[in-house]
């Protein structure tokens, strides 16, 4: 077997014998919406390779080990069942996993900070940093520890002293390893990802261990689409990449308000603009704002980096982009609000569509939250319908304080107080039975199939659709008899009759 070479940046060229280089064993700490799929995919793109998934959260390691996985993810299923007791195992014992282990990824929560300096803003750490406090505890030889979750830039260094601290003399070296998954086409994504990005320490030592990490995502990642960088460029690269995405979003909701002022079509704009090559399409759907658990805790995290770092020009400018989601939202309330006589109270909306988008069962900061709660502050009586969504899912969503669902399950609230004007059903027809008006807050295909006629005869008159997402055939609807507001689309006689909305 031929030595294997590691280049160094400065052109000089380590050299191993093939024998020393021994098959590795991975394990991840968090089995989550990331943990759980990248390493399935690992799993089944090397099965020389031998992954462990832990947990602390024994009811979702129960999940994962049953047939009933817990989290959906389209594909996921299938990728699980091949590998799930050969070479892909789901476990509580973390401790004995991490220490057996050569690549230890950490994929644990990093929340918003609710409380103390930076709250409402700064990255909780603290489960990464009992993560790597339980790795310098357990190990018995060296490891790499890759940093899965998004951290803020400069962590690894933190962590780095965290693990030599307490490690008796053991080697840890520490890598960046963000994740690009989009949920809802998250195995799609990791079987196919733009790019794989490697930070790590410009080192001999940190070059191998990029090159360790390098060799896993090899097997198939094409080598010119694993971009390697130094760690706090792969720690910032993530963050300004959801910034990037979510300004995007944010720009073309922006554009929508003007729209719907002007009369212009606000998809008609956005096909104009993306098609300028310099632009690009991807990203400029309007919607009533973006949501999933990253967009914008990644810039909260972003926004207080630029301010511990005396930059508050930049921190102002990626608030913005909260800012304007936020008003989305709040726009979109007020139009159903003052559509309708400008009271809701007692009245039954449907909501149709709780997940953050379509393809996932994720709720987590879900724009569906927002905009029940203000339909819900003017009284209104919600019937909900989400076909991933269970009804103690959103009955927490509802009842939770912001920022606290990003907590392992067991220290969220246990019982949450029931919301006594939502229910939730399990069918779009009985969720819109009797109901005033409809609010569209996933876009799911099931919603466009469904039957508007059966729907409309058995609403309350006048019948609204609210459409959230833009992904009703407006035409139609209207000449059923619906009033319709779609968002940053030209508004009905009706709605401009209405009170100005904010
Ligand atoms: N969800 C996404 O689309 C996405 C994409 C890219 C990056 N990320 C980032 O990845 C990280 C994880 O996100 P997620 O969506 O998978 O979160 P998640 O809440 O689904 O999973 C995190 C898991 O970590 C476990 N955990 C916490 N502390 C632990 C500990 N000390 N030991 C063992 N297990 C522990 C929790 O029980 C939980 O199951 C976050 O930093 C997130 O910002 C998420």
């Amino acid at each position: 077997m031929p030595d294997v070479k590691y280049v160094l940046n400065s052109g000089s060229i380590i050299t191993e014998p093939a024998e020393a280089v021994k098959m590795v064993k991975i394990c991840c700490i968090g089995a989550g919406y990331v943990g759980g799929p990248t390493m399935a995919v690992i799993a089944l793109k090397c099965p020389d390779v031998e992954v462990a998934v832990v947990d602390i959260s024994v009811p979702r390691i129960n999940a994962w080990n049953s047939d009933q996985l817990p989290i959906y993810e389209p594909g996921l299923d299938d990728v699980v069942k091949q590998c799930r007791g050969k070479n892909l195992f789901f476990s509580t014992d973390v401790e004995k996993h991490v220490r057996e282990a050569d690549i230890v990824f950490v994929s644990v929560n990093t929340p918003t900070k609710t409380r103390g300096l930076g709250a409402g803003k700064a990255a909780d750490l603290t489960y990464w940093e009992s993560a790597a406090r339980m790795i310098a505890d357990v190990s018995v030889s060296d490891k790499i520890v890759v940093e899965k979750s998004t951290v803020p830039v400069k962590t690894a260094e933190a962590i780095e002293k965290i693990l030599t601290h307490n490690s008796k003399g053991i080697k840890f070296q520490i890598l960046s390893n963000p994740e690009f998954l989009a949920e809802g086409t998250a195995i799609k994504d990791l079987f196919n990802p733009d790019r794989v990005l490697i930070g790590g320490r410009e080192t001999p030592e940190g070059f191998k261990a990029v090159q360790t990490l390098k060799d896993v995502y090899a097997h198939w990642v094409p080598e010119g689409q694993i971009i390697t960088t130094n760690l706090w460029s792969a720690e910032l690269s993530k963050l300004a990449a959801n910034a990037f995405l979510a300004q995007r979003i944010s720009s073309v909701n922006a554009m929508s308000a003007l729209c719907e002022a002007t009369g212009a079509d606000v998809t008609q704009v956005s096909y104009a603009v993306g098609t300028d090559s310099r632009i690009g399409p991807k990203f400029l759907n309007s919607s009533v704002g973006f949501g999933g658990s990253c967009f914008q805790k990644d810039i909260l995290n972003l926004v207080y980096i630029c301010e511990c770092n005396g930059l508050p020009e930049v921190a102002e400018y990626w608030k913005q982009v909260i800012k304007i989601n936020d008003y989305q939202k709040s726009r979109f309330v007020n139009r159903v609000v003052s559509s309708m006589f400008n009271s809701v109270s007692n009245k039954k909306i449907a909501v149709l569509g709780f997940a953050f988008k379509k393809d996932t069962g994720d709720t987590r900061e879900t724009p569906a939250i927002d905009v029940c709660k203000g339909l819900l502050e003017d009284k209104a009586m919600l019937s909900i319908y989400d076909p991933q969504v269970t009804e103690d899912q959103i009955q927490r969503d509802l009842s939770m304080n912001k920022f606290d669902w990003d907590h392992p399950l067991h220290l969220q609230p246990m019982s949450p107080t029931t919301v006594k004007q939502v229910s939730v059903t399990w069918d779009a027809y009985e969720a819109t039975k009797d109901a005033h008006g409809i609010c569209i807050m996933t876009e799911w295909d099931e919603f466009k199939n469904l039957d508007f006629q059966k729907i409309f005869d058995h609403m309350q008159k006048p019948a609204f659709v609210f459409d959230g997402r833009n992904i009703m055939n407006l035409q139609k609807l209207r000449e059923i008899g619906f009033i319709v507001y779609s968002i940053g689309k030209p508004l009905d006689d009706w709605l401009k009759d209405m009170p100005a909305v904010a």
